[in-house]
């Protein structure tokens, strides 16, 4: 397959290229803005291959995305490109209303004439990559979100992803673009930007720097390890049925507190130092509008596709802050030109 890639050089875009470039003969053309979030050491190791090609697009930019259906001819598309962090959704929601809703419009109008044109719109794919953030919060005892659950979002993020989730639906019902949906729980392990929880907390503890839990650290995530979410990706393109959605996730859920200690543990360990880490943790103002709790039953996957993750939550989590320990010359750049670790998304 020719697939269209965006958002490509942010981290689960790129676990999904070098999976394509390393495990597939597919051929890929990544169209990425270069955000803050988007850094092209993240495909070094395959950026080489002749199966590998690179644009610098914002997809909110029509004509610009329309070229690269006429240029590239995709068979596929898979959709990733989008503003991704909650904080930064507090602190400046614009840029999430451009690149997610009006973004996914543009790339939306732009397969579907090029779909049409072409006359592929039978085998055309195009695959949207959602969050479970789109269905809210659960109590602890709730039952997991499964692809049955209401809309609720509650983030200035998730209501934009959720807009883009309905726009995706729209095209498909309304002009039979062969969409197909899915809505992951949260992703870890190496290439992840390190504004989010688990690389900030990996790299302030080997500094030696305060650990900032929000609230109590009662809050839950069902965490999936990100090479295991590129499987599920692929195997959605690959196998899944039009105008459907897949529900993915990682069967670990754990408080924010319980994920933090376990990190302390590991960097202890794996450094040697004895640095007694846990003593880092200082619990900090709440996030505003935070989310309780997040888990997904994945069952459907599983029984139509074959998919389930393959790293427990302890393998994926060693695996990744040896990672971080192991290639600062990935997040030292990005650290001292881009994000230096402050608090981001408190609201006055
Ligand atoms: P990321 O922030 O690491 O990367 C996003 C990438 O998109 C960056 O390379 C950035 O340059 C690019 N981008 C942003 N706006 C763009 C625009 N207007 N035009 C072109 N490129 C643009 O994000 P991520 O964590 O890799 O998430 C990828 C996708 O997966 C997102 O759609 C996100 O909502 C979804 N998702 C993420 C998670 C998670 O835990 N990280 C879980 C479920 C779903
Ligand atoms: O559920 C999927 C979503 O997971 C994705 O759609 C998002 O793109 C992704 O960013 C992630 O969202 P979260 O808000 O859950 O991830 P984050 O890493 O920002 O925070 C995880 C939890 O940790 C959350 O409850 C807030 C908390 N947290 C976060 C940071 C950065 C802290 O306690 N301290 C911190 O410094």
């Amino acid at each position: 397959m020719r697939i269209l890639l965006t958002g490509g050089l942010g981290f689960i875009g790129s676990a999904v290229i070098r999976r394509l470039i390393s495990e597939t003969e597919h051929e890929v053309l990544n169209l990425d803005k270069v955000t803050y979030a988007g850094t092209h050491t993240s495909v070094q190791s395959v950026s080489d291959s002749n199966r590998y090609h690179f644009s610098k697009v914002d997809i909110v930019d029509g004509p610009a995305v329309t070229d690269a259906f006429a240029s590239f001819r995709p068979d596929a598309v898979m959709h990733l490109a989008a503003e991704s962090h909650v904080d930064r959704s507090i602190d400046g929601p614009g840029e999430f209303v451009q690149s997610n809703i009006v973004g996914t419009y543009e790339m939306l109008q732009a397969a579907r004439s090029y779909a049409l044109e072409a006359d592929i719109m039978d085998r055309f794919r195009f695959l949207h990559i959602s969050t479970d953030e789109v269905f809210g919060a659960l109590s602890p005892e709730s039952p997991p979100f499964d692809e049955s659950t209401p809309y609720d979002p509650r983030s200035p993020y998730s209501a934009s992803k959720a807009a883009s989730d309905h726009l995706v639906r729209a095209w498909h019902e309304t002009f039979g673009l062969p969409t197909l949906i899915t809505n992951c729980s949260n992703n870890y392990g190496p290439f992840q930007f390190p504004e989010k929880l688990i690389p900030l907390m990996i790299l302030k503890s080997a500094a030696h720097q305060e650990l900032p839990v929000y609230g109590k650290g009662d809050n839950i995530r069902d965490w999936l390890f990100v090479d295991d979410h590129a499987g599920a990706l692929l195997r959605v393109l690959e196998e899944g049925k039009p105008g459907e959605t897949y529900a993915i996730g990682g069967n670990s859920e754990r408080t924010n507190l319980e994920v933090v200690q376990q990190l302390c543990d590991l960097v202890d360990t794996q450094l040697g130092d004895n640095g007694a880490r846990q003593e880092l943790i200082s619990f900090v103002a709440d996030r505003p509008g935070h989310d309780l709790r997040y888990a997904i039953n994945a069952s459907k996957i599983k029984d139509e596709l074959g998919w389930e993750p393959s790293h427990s939550f302890a393998e994926g989590l060693a695996k990744t802050a040896s990672w971080y320990l192991e290639n600062e010359w990935w997040w030292r750049p990005l650290l001292t030109e881009r994000y230096e670790g402050e608090r981001l998304g408190v609201t006055t």
